[in-house]
């Protein structure tokens, strides 16, 4: 049994969460995979019904998960509350309390909707498939900081265990992939880059099955637009992750294609669609369910160690989008339009013709 806290939050949140809910239902088998599920509320519909964005009992059912599914939190309605209650702040809460260091940013484009990638057709070839292994809550982010006059100045500091660990996730992920790490620092000129790069290669030694190579940011960001095919999983600090991620995103072009992963030293994590609560669509029932349905896969993948079903997950998404059916973000010529219900209720049907 697997007990799953679903925190559906604000705007689309729960429309979109819905959809995930019937994805996992129908990869359900009775007395072999059984799920759980427990609502927590969280973000402004926390704020109005508690006063907290994140109340106690929310963390705590969440702690007491194996693995946490956030639909989106946050909305006009509560950008100027009176003190400093913000949506936002569930966000981060539930991040930090349930210590999740590796941010996991896949970028899959399709090849069904290659129009949405920025890239030429020739580049993208049979579609992509990278994923960004980004550290979470260490280096620059995190370390000194200070103004001293009219200097100011921020800190990059990693240690050797912060790195190990964001490594064996990269080596463990790129196992149930393609097989190939790209390490990616500024080690020509900085010194935690240096211990980054060292403790990266030391680290490989365990994985003598996945190829490790070392690349330069500035090379890295141009690499990803010249040849995004030759990356498999991209592991790198907190700051270059930040910004080689959304890079990447973009190269798929569609916000509500894209899921993510956030682990910690456990096997709970931590997953979400990257968009935000799109306030515009909320309860039109035109969200486009998506992401939310690959966070779910991502969920079996890397929490349940369901392998097959998360595949099967993405084989029907591809299914129902090879047919012909799109939400309007993604919707092109002679396609067939469907909302957000019907979206989640064809990737059900299709999962359960595989
Ligand atoms: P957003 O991602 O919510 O929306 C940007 C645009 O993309 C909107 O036009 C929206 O309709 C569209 N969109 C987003 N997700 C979609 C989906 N699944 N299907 C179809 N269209 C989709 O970003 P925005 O407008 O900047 O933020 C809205 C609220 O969401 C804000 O309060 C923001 O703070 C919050 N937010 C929350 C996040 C989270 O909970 N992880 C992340 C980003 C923003
Ligand atoms: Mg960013």
């Amino acid at each position: 049994m697997f007990k799953i806290a679903l925190v559906p939050g604000d705007g689309i949140g729960p429309d979109i969460i819905k959809q995930a809910v019937k994805v996992l239902k129908a990869i359900e088998r009775p007395g072999e995979i059984e799920f759980e599920f427990t609502e927590v509320l969280a973000g402004g519909t926390a704020i109005d019904k508690t006063g907290h964005p994140l109340p106690k009992e929310s963390l705590d059912i969440c702690l007491a998960s194996d693995a946490v599914l956030l639909g989106a939190v946050g909305g006009p309605k509560w950008d100027n509350l009176p003190g400093d209650i913000r949506p936002e702040q569930a966000l981060l809460g539930l991040r930090k309390g349930l210590g999740v260091f590796a941010n996991l940013r896949p970028a899959v484009l399709f090849p069904q909707l290659k129009k949405a990638s920025p890239l030429k057709e020739e580049i993208i070839g049979e579609g992509i498939d990278v994923l960004v292994v980004r550290e979470l809550i260490g280096g620059i982010y995190f370390g000194q900081r200070g103004r001293d006059g009219d200097r100011a100045y921020d800190t990059e500091c990693y240690s050797v265990p912060e790195v190990e660990r964001i490594a064996r996730v990269a080596f463990d992920t790129a196992r149930k992939r393609r097989r190939k790490v790209t390490s990616v620092d500024k080690a020509n000129i900085l010194e935690s880059s240096r211990l980054w790069r060292e403790t990266i290669t030391h680290v490989a030694e365990q994985y003598p099955d996945v190829e490790l190579n070392h690349m330069y940011v500035d090379n890295c960001a141009m690499q990803l637009i010249r040849n995004p095919h030759q990356f498999d999983v991209i592991v790198t600090s907190n700051m270059f992750g930040d910004i080689l991620s959304d890079e990447a995103s973009m190269l798929v072009g569609s916000l509500g294609m894209l899921p993510s992963a956030s682990l910690g030293d456990t096997k709970r994590g931590f997953y979400e669609p990257i968009h935000g609560s799109a306030p515009d669509i909320a309860g039109q029932d035109k969200a486009n369910p998506l992401a939310t349905i690959l966070s779910v896969a991502m969920m079996l993948r890397y929490s349940f160690d369901l392998t097959h079903q998360a595949d099967m997950i993405e084989r029907a998404v591809a299914q129902v989008l090879e047919d012909g059916y799109r939400t309007a973000d993604i919707m092109e010529n002679d396609m067939k339009l469907v909302g957000t219900d019907k979206m989640g209720d064809l990737v059900v049907e299709y999962l359960n013709r595989i």
